[in-house]
């Protein structure tokens, strides 16, 4: 089926970039005609794995007997430590992960090894059935049990500035509070896996479903004991990502790998839902302590703040996700004196890793609480207090990790959300709907977004790209990112097709491959257009370079005179056809492909005292969001929500316009409905969705608005604009202080202080809204 769209179909006028081109794949996907891992045409021989998972958190590993499994139907062979060729702890950075279970088990759903066999239910029902012998030891589960035993993954970190203790000292005001905030399940839609393909000569291809494939190929030849060489990583597309799978894909590509190796036959291993939820990391939970002095006005004086994060059992990312934290604890706000403790605690749970914000989230809504309360303490409007913290324009600029903040937008951003969302006239309706009604109680916030944008690691802020034109015209690009639905690869095609000038249809973009792009970073920290999108671009430019020059020679014309557009090659003596020129081109011997190389200028940083200019702009955005509680139940709903959000100038508005909705969705699922619960064993319970509630459907709220901030990125970024991948989703922290509005309105009248923090644990489930109203203890 061609299921590409006719270019008679589709808006083609030139530019590609700035329209709403369809997502490169978007009708394919529909129809049903795309290829995720699993739907990749298997090799004859292939056999599939199952995990075989540890039951206890904390524990020694004493013995596994696999007997009864390796007697059941279909089943080939068992894989355990001892079957890895190479390295037996997995090469992630800190080196703490060992690839299968050696002689300890850190967490319920550890993986201890590997059934194989000659069908996936096979596989699967015999890994229930090897014995496995573990000794318990005490397990710590909780942060305040690591934080109490200093049990961590990776040492504190401490970032200050001014005097907090001297400011807290001599405060006029002063509050104190702590808080709790959960994780979160990434729930791709496709789960993790990996298909591994050993090949002549110890060489290997692995399909993975991955956001680094270059990760990916490392961690298999670490494992495997062979170089960086034979080894091919392959990913065409996610069925979704989030973070779940920048590092984690590659356990099950290693894990896939060694299986392989050991059998001599291809091997594809695909969790299951409950599986995935059991063996993989998910978002940090946090725990916050502050302590916070302000003026009269609400302007914070003075700022201690604890935060601590679960990282589960090893290190992954936690420590950038947790350096994020510290860097977007003050939002959009200045911090003069300041004291923030991070730390970074092991518990026997499942690794937690990269999600969504990357951190950037469990630092936003520290601060933006802390605003709510100090509204709440002085009885002041608490859009009006965040205005007063925000960061100068020429004072009060610079951050806690002493980087200039020369892009606020926010002194106007804000105030146009006020306006376009109605907010000082609802927040009237809304004081007057709550005074009228006793059960049902409405809240209402506007919070603000500033999200730094680059990887903090420096180094992978880096990208590559490869584009080919073909005698016939057409071009293919290929470029280190990755899609996993966010629209990377339409972003790159758009700015591919303008710098040749050619239509958007004439350029595919295809899948992303180690062996043409190496050394890629991860498709991560919301930068995959700006790295990829301009190393594409510089490609494509060199091309174009060779084929201006070709028809400047043709014409006795200066280069900077010819123009490429619509098809057309453009001097001032002559407009000839671009298929007409890319063939005399190659008749002549033009080089007509190119490399594309881009690092982002401007940042560097010190990873030991976390300063420097980590990121090379911010991103911006405002919600202003309403919400219901139900405060005899402690159900809630989200009522509306007004966006006002910076894309810069947009690539696609089409797709910038569903990042910022499915980031928002994603938030306030995150913020509300999905909860993490792990008993007293350390076992999750919530592993499946009939356990665990994302947002459906039936949970968008009803006016759910999103504008554009109308001005170019100031920074050069493509094509003027900006990442949009993970900053929408702090948006949805205005989901959470309405809530807590709302609760506050609810205690009035009922004997508590009105001035009192309103203490909430997220996610604000029913029973977190009425242990908020003190109803549930
Ligand atoms: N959008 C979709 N549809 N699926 C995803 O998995 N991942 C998010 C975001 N948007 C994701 C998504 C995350 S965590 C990041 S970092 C960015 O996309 C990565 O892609 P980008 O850098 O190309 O924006
Ligand atoms: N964001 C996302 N992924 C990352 C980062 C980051 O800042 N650093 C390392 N991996
Ligand atoms: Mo996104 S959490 O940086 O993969």
């Amino acid at each position: 089926m061609n299921t590409r769209a006719n270019a008679s179909e589709l808006d083609t006028a030139q530019p590609a970039v700035g329209s709403s081109h369809f997502h490169e794949s978007a009708r394919a996907q529909v129809a049903g005609a795309v290829s995720y891992i699993d739907d990749i045409p298997e090799i004859k021989g292939t056999l599939y794995a199952a995990p075989i998972l540890s039951n206890v958190a904390h524990g020694t590993l004493d013995s596994v007997d696999a007997s009864a499994a390796l007697a059941m139907p279909g089943v080939r062979d068992v894989v355990l430590s001892k079957d890895i060729p190479g390295d037996k702890i997995l090469a992630a950075f800190a080196h703490d992960e060992p690839v299968f279970a050696i002689d300890t088990v850190q967490f319920v759903g550890q993986v201890i090894g590997l059934v194989i066999a000659e069908t996936v239910m096979q596989a699967r029902r015999a890994a229930r059935a090897v014995k496995l012998e573990i000794t318990p030891l005490p397990a710590i589960l909780t942060v305040a049990d690591a934080l109490n035993a200093q049990n961590y993954v990776l040492p504190p970190v401490h970032v200050r500035r001014g005097d907090a203790a001297a400011a807290l000292g001599s405060a006029k005001h002063r509050l104190q509070g702590s808080f709790e905030v959960g994780g979160q399940e990434h729930f791709y839609l496709e789960g993790q896996i990996a298909y591994a393909l050993p090949l002549e000569q110890k060489q290997w291809w692995i399909y993975s479903s991955t956001q680094h494939p270059g990760e990916v190929q490392h961690w298999v030849s670490h494992a495997l004991g062979l170089e960086n060489n034979a080894v091919r990583v392959e990913c065409r597309r996610m069925g979704g990502g989030f973070g779940g799978k920048e590092t984690q894909a590659g356990h099950l590509a290693v894990w896939a790998a060694v299986a392989a190796n050991k059998t001599g036959k291809p091997v594809k291993l695909r969790l299951d839902r409950d599986e995935d939820f059991m063996v993989t990391g998910k978002r940090h939970p946090f725990a916050y302590e502050y302590d916070v002095s302000f003026d009269d006005t609400g302007r914070i004086t003075g700022l201690q703040l604890q935060l601590a994060a679960n990282c589960g059992f090893s290190a992954d990312l936690s420590g950038p996700v947790a350096d994020r934290a510290v860097f977007h604890s003050d939002n959009a706000y200045f911090l003069e004196d300041v004291d923030i403790a991070s730390f970074r605690c092991k518990t026997n749970t499942q690794s937690h890793t990269a999600f969504r914000g990357f951190g950037g989230p469990q630092g936003v809504i520290v601060i933006e609480s802390i605003m709510g309360d100090i509204a709440r303490a002085l009885n002041k409007d608490a859009l009006d207090v965040r205005m007063r913290n925000l960061y100068g324009i020429d004072e009060r600029n610079v951050t806690h990790y002493q980087m200039k903040v020369e892009d606020n937008i926010l002194h106007a951003l804000l105030p146009q959300l006020e306006a376009t969302s109605n907010y000082r006239k609802r927040q009237q309706a809304v004081a007057d709907w709550n005074a009228g009604n006793a059960v049902i109680k409405r809240g209402l916030a506007i919070t603000p977004v500033k999200f730094g944008i680059s990887f903090t690691a420096t180094l992978f802020n880096q990208a590559g790209a490869l584009v080919h034109v073909y005698t016939d015209g057409s071009v293919q690009v290929n470029h280190g990112g990755t899609e996993m639905g966010q629209g990377l690869h339409t972003k790159v095609a758009q700015i591919v097709a303008d710098e040749l000038g050619v239509p958007f249809e004439r350029v595919i973009v295809t899948a992303s491959d180690t062996s043409k792009i190496p050394n890629a970073s991860a498709t991560a920290a919301s930068a995959g257009t700006d790295l990829n999108g301009r190393a594409a671009q510089f490609a494509a430019r060199n091309i174009r370079d060779n084929l201006a020059s070709y028809v400047c020679g043709l014409d006795a014309v200066g280069a900077g005179a010819v123009q490429f557009a619509d098809g057309k090659i453009i001097t001032p003596k002559r407009t000839r056809d671009w298929n007409d020129v890319v063939k005399e081109a190659y008749a002549n011997r033009i080089q007509l492909w190119s490399d594309g190389f881009y690092r982002t200028p401007k940042i560097h940083y010190d990873k030991t005292t976390l300063t420097g200019r980590p990121f090379y702009y911010f991103a911006y955005g405002a919600a202003c969001t309403e919400v219901a509680i139900d405060t005899l139940t402690g159900e809630s709903r989200v009522l509306a929500v007004d966006i006002l959000h910076d894309v810069g100038r947009s690539i696609n508005p089409a797709i910038d316009k569903g990042q910022i909705e499915g980031g928002f969705v994603q938030g306030m699922g995150w913020l509300t409905t999905e909860q993490l619960v792990w008993n007293d064993n350390g076992l999750l319970t919530t592993h499946a969705p009939s356990t665990y509630k994302i947002p459906a459907t039936g949970d968008i709220p009803q006016h759910l608005k999103v504008d554009f901030w109308h001005e170019a990125n100031r920074e050069d970024n493509v094509g003027g604009s900006k990442a949009v991948g993970e900053p929408p989703f702090m948006l949805a922290i205005s989901v959470y202080e309405a809530m807590r509005d709302a609760i506050a309105a609810a205690r009035k009248g009922v004997g508590v202080d009105e001035q009192e923090p309103v203490t909430l644990s997220a996610p604000a489930t029913a029973e977190n809204v009425l242990r908020a109203l003190g109803k549930l203890s």
